[in-house]
C-alpha cells in the first residue's frame, strides 16, 4: 500500500512510524513531512495546507489511503477533496471538522445536548463585549472563534487584559477572521487531561489517557508553548472519571455530530478539565494532539492503520484497540528562546539506536546533515512499566542527544508523580 500522510510536526512521525509496522505498507509520503522525518518516509514539498496540490499529489502517485492529520487541511476540506477522487483517508470531513474550526459551534453544540462544559457568551461585535467584560467576574477566559494556532486564548486576570484581548482579536484582528466572533467563557479550575479518541461515528473507543505540559518553563511557568512534553496515562483519569466521561462526554459527543448531520470520523480530541463539579470539556480538536501523540501512539499494541482504516470503513465495533498497561514519556527539546525569539541552523546528533523514539518537529536537512529549524526541535519517547521508570528513561535519552542551543524542561511528569503518590 502507498500511504500519504499531511502535515510536518512530531504528531506526524510519530504516526508515520507506526504506520510503517504494518507489513503491507510500502511507501510513505509526507507532505510536507521534514527533515527528520525524511528517515521513515519520503518528504515532499507541498504545504499542509495546499489542498489543490495534496489531491493533484495523492492522485498522480495512486495514493491507496491518506492520513490528514492537522486541524487546518481538515477544517479546510482535505478529507472531501481526497474522497471526492477516491481515496480513502484517516480524519473528519469539513462538517465535522468544525468541531475545532468554530469555538462558537462548538459551545454551542455542548450547551443543545448538555455536554458539561464552562458557562460562556458569544459576542459577534467588540462593543457588547466590551460593555460586558465591564461586570464579568475575573479571571474571565476569552477565545477568538476559530483557528488562532493554538494562541486565541487569553485568560485575563484583569479588566484591562480583558479589554486588549477583546481589541485585538475583534478590531486589530491579530488571528485575521479567526478572530471576528468571540467567546467569553468562565474560568474553571482543577486538573487537566487530553483524551484522544478513535470513533467512526457509530462507536467510539478512547485511548489511553495523557497529561500536557503547555508552559514553557519548569513549574507550569512561562509563556504558553505547542507543548513541552507530555506523560501517559494521567493518573487524574481515575476510572470513576473515565466513565463519567464516556457517559457524559465522548457518547453523547459522538450523538450530537450525528444528530446536527456531521458525522465525525476520525480521533476526537477531549480536552478536559477535572473540576470541583465533574470533568468539563475545555476544548475540542478535530485531530491528534501533539505532543500527546507522542506518548500515547507508543503505547498502543494493536496495528495503527488498521484501526485507522476501520474507523474510515465503520467498522471500529470489531476492531480491537489494545493499549499495553505501561507509562510513556516525552520531552520536548526545543531551540532556546522558544516560543520566541530563537536562532536555528544547528547541527542535530541523535545517536542511531534511541532514533526510533524519537519524533522530529523543527529540523531540516541541509547537505545531508540534520540541523534545526524551528521552536520545537523534536520530542524524545520512553516507555516503562512505571511513571517513574519512563521519565527516568526518557531524559537519559535528551542526554544522548545534542544540538546547540537546546532547551527542555527539566520537570516532565513531575506533577504526575506526586498525583499518583
Ligand atoms: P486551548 O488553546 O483551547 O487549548 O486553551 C489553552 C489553555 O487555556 C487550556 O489548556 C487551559 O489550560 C486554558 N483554558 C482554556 N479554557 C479555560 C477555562 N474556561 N478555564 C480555565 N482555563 C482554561
Ligand atoms: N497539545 C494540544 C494540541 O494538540 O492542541
Amino acid at each position: 500500500m502507498k500511504i500519504l500522510v499531511v502535515g510536518g510536526g512530531g504528531r506526524e512521525h510519530t504516526i508515520i512510524k507506526k504506520i510503517k509496522e504494518n507489513k503491507n505498507v510500502e511507501e510513505i509520503f509526507a507532505l510536507p513531512g521534514n527533515g527528520g522525518i525524511a528517515a521513515d518516509a519520503t518528504c515532499v514539498q507541498i504545504g499542509a495546507k495546499d489542498i489543490d496540490g495534496i489531491v493533484a499529489f495523492a492522485k498522480e502517485n495512486k495514493i491507496d489511503y491518506a492520513v490528514v492529520a492537522p486541524d487546518d487541511p481538515l477544517v479546510l476540506g482535505a478529507v472531501d477533496a481526497l474522497n471526492a477522487i477516491g481515496i480513502p483517508c484517516f480524519g473528519p470531513n469539513k462538517a465535522a471538522a468544525i468541531i475545532e474550526g468554530s469555538k462558537v459551534f462548538s459551545k454551542n453544540l455542548m450547551k443543545k445536548y448538555g455536554i458539561p462544559t464552562a458557562d460562556y457568551n458569544v459576542f459577534t461585535n467588540p462593543s457588547d463585549a466590551l460593555e460586558f467584560i465591564k461586570t464579568a467576574p475575573l479571571p474571565t477566559v476569552i477565545k477568538a472563534d476559530g483557528l488562532a494556532l493554538g494562541k486565541g486564548v487569553i485568560i485575563a486576570e484583569d479588566r484591562e487584559t480583558a479589554v486588549d484581548a477583546v481589541k485585538s482579536m475583534m478590531e486589530d484582528k491579530v488571528f485575521g477572521e479567526s478572530g471576528s466572533n468571540i467567546v467569553i467563557e468562565e474560568f474553571l479550575t482543577g486538573p487537566e487531561v487530553s483524551v484522544l479518541a478513535f470513533t467512526d461515528g457509530k462507536t467510539l473507543k478512547p485511548m489511553v489517557s495523557s497529561m500536557d505540559h503547555k508552559r514553557a518553563g519548569d513549574n507550569d511557568t512561562g509563556l504558553n508553548t505547542g507543548g513541552m512534553g507530555t506523560v501517559a496515562p494521567n493518573p487524574y483519569y481515575t476510572e470513576s472519571v473515565a466513565k463519567e466521561c464516556m457517559e457524559k462526554i465522548f457518547i453523547p459527543t459522538m450523538n450530537a455530530m450525528n444528530a446536527e448531520g456531521r458525522t465525525f470520523k476520525g480521533c476526537l480530541y477531549f480536552g478536559l478539565m477535572i473540576t470541583e463539579k465533574g470533568p468539563k470539556v475545555i476544548e475540542y480538536n478535530c485531530r491528534f494532539g501533539d505532543p500527546e501523540t507522542q506518548v500515547v501512539l507508543p503505547l498502543l499494541e494493536s496495528d495503527l492503520l488498521t484501526v485507522m482504516q476501520a474507523v474510515t470503513n465503520e467498522t471500529l465495533a470489531d476492531t480491537e484497540v489494545k493499549f499495553s498497561d505501561g507509562h510513556a514519556c516525552c520531552v520536548v527539546m526545543a531551540s532556546k528562546g522558544y516560543p520566541q525569539k530563537y536562532e536555528s541552523g544547528f547541527e542535530i546528533d541523535i545517536p542511531a539506536e534511541i532514533a526510533d523514539s524519537v519524533y522530529v518537529a523543527g529540523a531540516k536537512l541541509d547537505d545531508g546533515k540534520l540541523k534545526t529549524a524551528g521552536g520545537r526541535v523534536l520530542g524524545v519517547t520512553a516507555t516503562a512499566d512505571t511513571l517513574e521508570g519512563a521519565i527516568n528513561a526518557a531524559y537519559a535519552k535528551v542526554n544522548q542527544i545534542s544540538f546547540a542551543n537546546a532547551y527542555c524542561r527539566k520537570d516532565i511528569g513531575q506533577r504526575a508523580l506526586k498525583a499518583l503518590k
